[in-house]
């Protein structure tokens, strides 16, 4: 490999080349573009956004805008200044949550969720008397809108949803699940689109009380170190900034500016990899998100239901009916999950994601937190058909 890192040598060289099916944590490949964008920049220009006033950081300047608008419009939502840059998927819930929660407030989640919400939400607490219930979720890992209603309180200032789980692919009704939230009138939304911004199509209304946190290096495309929130209309009154420092404007003052989205963007933006998420916005905006969609569904649905035929193995989550993404996850009769993804890797060169995929309640609710959690495998745009094939002849290998 080219200055690259070399990958360790595999026991039996038997796989034809690597399948990638780690998606779900990061997609790989990017389109050639992500990476030519990159490179372009990072030689021809380089200089900050939103700082100097020469040619070249007015360059950089109005791609920052570009990538904010190209994100806007996948959420079909009027005003791109409301998409604020974070560094991952997790900074962006850590804004929202350590920004929007006040002590002795309630919130409600559900068992679906990752760490990057699990984690800050207990550190409210355990210190500050925040009070947290958790939706329950039914045996394909779907939360009832009903259900939602019933946990929702007088007090609850925050209600945050899961949109569809990197553990079992379930795409939850999130248009009804709103539904429930903007009834009660006074508590916010705060979605984690980690696993759909860019691969399923929008549907949410984006000039209501939500936040919308997600990742740009998954299926946006662009490279690791890009991350989004979107806030509502009114809320950015309500949130208050996580990080202060300098942000380019309104220099005399001690305070961070009121603008959006400068007020939450302290410090120089990851520009290099803005330009890189342009680039896969560009991908996707020209493949479109339905047929995106459409190809991760297939897929996932081939995997599906290849595993469930398979004796001994059992498939998590959504039947091939129900509403998913790209993530599949299974156990195997006799196989801990973190020796199954090692057999895969080092004798058929197929990489995926054993344990508890950082969300431990949605394995607790399904009975696999005690077996050490599941193998997973997720899909991403250059997935193929082969590839798929190649993953069930495998586990059909070991399971045999
Ligand atoms: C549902 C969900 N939320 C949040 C995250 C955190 O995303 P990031 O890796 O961008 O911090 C992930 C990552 O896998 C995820 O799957």
């Amino acid at each position: 490999m080219d200055g690259g890192i070399a990958p360790p040598p595999r026991r039996h060289d038997t796989a034809p080349r690597r399948i990638y099916l780690d998606n779900a944590a990061t997609t790989w490949p990017k389109p050639e573009s992500v990476w030519h964008a990159i490179d372009r920049y990072q030689r021809d220009n380089g200089a900050s956004a939103g700082r100097g006033a020469y040619g070249h950081a007015l360059e950089a300047q109005r791609v920052v805008m570009e990538a904010r608008r190209g994100v806007a419009r996948l959420l079909n939502a009027r005003e791109p200044r409301r998409v604020v840059w974070a560094a991952n998927c997790t900074d962006a819930l850590n804004l929202a949550i350590h920004g929007y929660l006040r002590p002795g407030c309630h919130v409600v989640a559900t068992e679906n969720e990752h760490n990057s919400v699990l984690r800050p939400l207990r550190w409210w607490s355990d210190r500050c008397g925040v009070r947290v219930c958790f939706a329950p979720v039914d045996a394909a890992g779907f939360v009832r809108p009903s259900t939602l209603a019933g946990l929702l309180r007088e007090d609850t200032r925050l209600v945050v949803v899961n949109h569809a789980s990197n553990v079992t692919g379930a795409l939850q009704p999130l248009a009804e699940l709103a539904a429930v939230v903007a009834a009660h009138d006074r508590a916010a939304l705060l979605v984690d689109a980690a696993q759909t911004l860019g691969q399923v199509p929008w549907e949410l209304e984006a000039d209501c009380r939500v936040m919308i946190a997600a990742a740009g290096h998954k299926s946006l495309l662009g490279p690791l170190g890009t991350g989004l929130l979107y806030i509502g209309p009114g809320l950015e009154d309500e949130l208050l900034p996580t990080r202060q420092g300098g942000s380019g404007t309104d220099s005399e003052r001690e305070t961070p500016p009121d603008s959006l989205p400068e007020r939450f963007e302290a410090g120089n933006l990851n520009v290099p990899a803005l330009v890189g998420l342009i680039a896969g916005l560009d991908y996707i905006h020209q493949r479109g998100v339905p047929a995106i969609a459409a190809h991760h569904r297939e897929l996932s649905n081939a995997l599906r239901s290849g595993l469930s035929a398979i004796p001994g193995v059992r498939v998590l989550g959504p039947t091939t009916d129900l509403p998913s993404v790209g993530v599949v996850s299974c156990l195997i009769d006799g196989f801990d999950p973190h020796e199954m993804a090692a057999i895969l890797d080092a004798e058929f060169g197929i990489e995926t994601r054993a344990g508890l995929h950082c969300a431990p309640r949605i394995h607790g609710a399904l009975g696999t937190r005690e077996r050490g959690g599941a193998v997973r495998f997720s899909i991403g745009f250059a997935t193929t058909s082969a590839d798929i094939e190649t993953t069930l002849d495998a586990v059909r290998a070991i399971a045999g």
